[in-house]
């Protein structure tokens, strides 16, 4: 088996050899928040922005921790050769002597960072990406899904439901309206307005929704965060998700709906497009803003 290099508490070592303790209450109780961030040749990719997710969902748990995550973050990168890398960090409250649901004072948080390949949209190109199927089920989650912490069972339930329906993602929809995906946010396009479900509706402050939102805004491309209830994501003329992982990815169907006219929209061309070249200039120190390619001079 290939070993890996991983991050754990303060050492970097092969994957193989990284040992946690049977009583870390991550393990024993999902005590933990952890966070997925795209580095690309070596760049972590609104990096700023997960470290202050992380930070947030941190202190929701009243976790503390003494520690440079940004340079350990960078330096596994390096150690796993750099390139186009998807980093996991996990931060557990740690381990007690023994199970039990009382939080004991002074635990040591166990943190964990690894790294696997991925895909760089950039060079891909829109043409090379497939739109999805998404199945639409019951959110059946906590009301705290604005820390992204790692109590993760209902999402890997409704993912596993949605590839039994030969879907991809799993949209969740409570009290008449849907909230997210099981490991992303949605969007909508309506008449040229692009509409996501507002941050207190119990969601992720999702990285790549934020910037989806920057790219609307300096596009003037209206756009609204409002609820959305099943009738309007079916009858959307575009739908799309959104991750770091997986950047914006268009819907073609929801359930046994086809979405517009099942094709890939313009608007999702063109924030695709916009969404990419955002991330060659992070990577080549380039101009830092997110710009329409079609109204710049072209080259990359
Ligand atoms: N998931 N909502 C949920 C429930 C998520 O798990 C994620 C990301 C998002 C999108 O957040 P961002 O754009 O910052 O990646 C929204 C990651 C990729 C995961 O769990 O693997």
């Amino acid at each position: 088996m290939k070993s890996d290099t991983v991050y754990l508490n303060g050492h970097f070592l092969p994957s193989d050899q990284a040992k946690i303790s049977v009583f870390d209450r991550g393990f024993l109780f999902g005590d933990s928040v952890y966070e997925v961030i795209p580095f690309y040749q070596g760049v972590g990719f609104r990096l700023d922005e997960h470290l202050q997710r992380l930070d947030y969902s941190l202190r929701a748990l009243r976790i503390s921790i003494d520690l440079d995550i940004r340079g350990v973050l960078v330096d596994l990168v390096a150690r796993n050769g750099g390139g186009n890398m998807s980093v996991y960090i996990q931060i557990t409250r740690g381990a007690a002597d023994k199970r039990s649901h009382a939080i004991t004072d002074g635990l040591r948080p166990t943190v964990f960072a690894c790294c696997q390949p991925i895909r760089d949209i950039y060079t891909d190109g829109s043409a090379t990406v497939e739109g999805i199927k998404v199945i639409v089920t019951a959110d059946l989650r906590w009301r705290r899904c604005d820390i992204k912490s790692n109590c993760l069972l209902p999402n890997i339930l409704v993912l596993q439901q949605a590839k039994e329906h030969n879907a991809q993602e799993a949209l969740l929809q409570r009290d008449g309206h849907l909230t997210e995906g099981a490991s992303c946010n949605f969007f909508i396009v309506e008449r040229g307005v692009l509409y996501t479900p507002p941050l207190d509706t119990g969601i992720l402050s999702g990285t790549t929704r934020a910037l989806i939102l920057e790219i609307a805004d300096s596009q003037g491309i209206p756009r609204q965060e409002c609820p959305i209830d099943y009738e309007r994501l079916v009858n959307a003329d575009e739908v799309w998700i959104s991750s770091s992982t997986r950047a914006i990815v268009p819907v073609l169907q929801v359930d046994e709906y086809p979405i517009g006219n099942g094709d890939k929209g313009p608007l999702w061309k063109r924030f695709f497009d916009i969404f990419t070249r955002y991330q060659h200039n992070l990577m080549t120190g380039a101009n830092h803003e997110p710009e329409d390619p079609s109204t710049s001079d072209g080259t990359p």
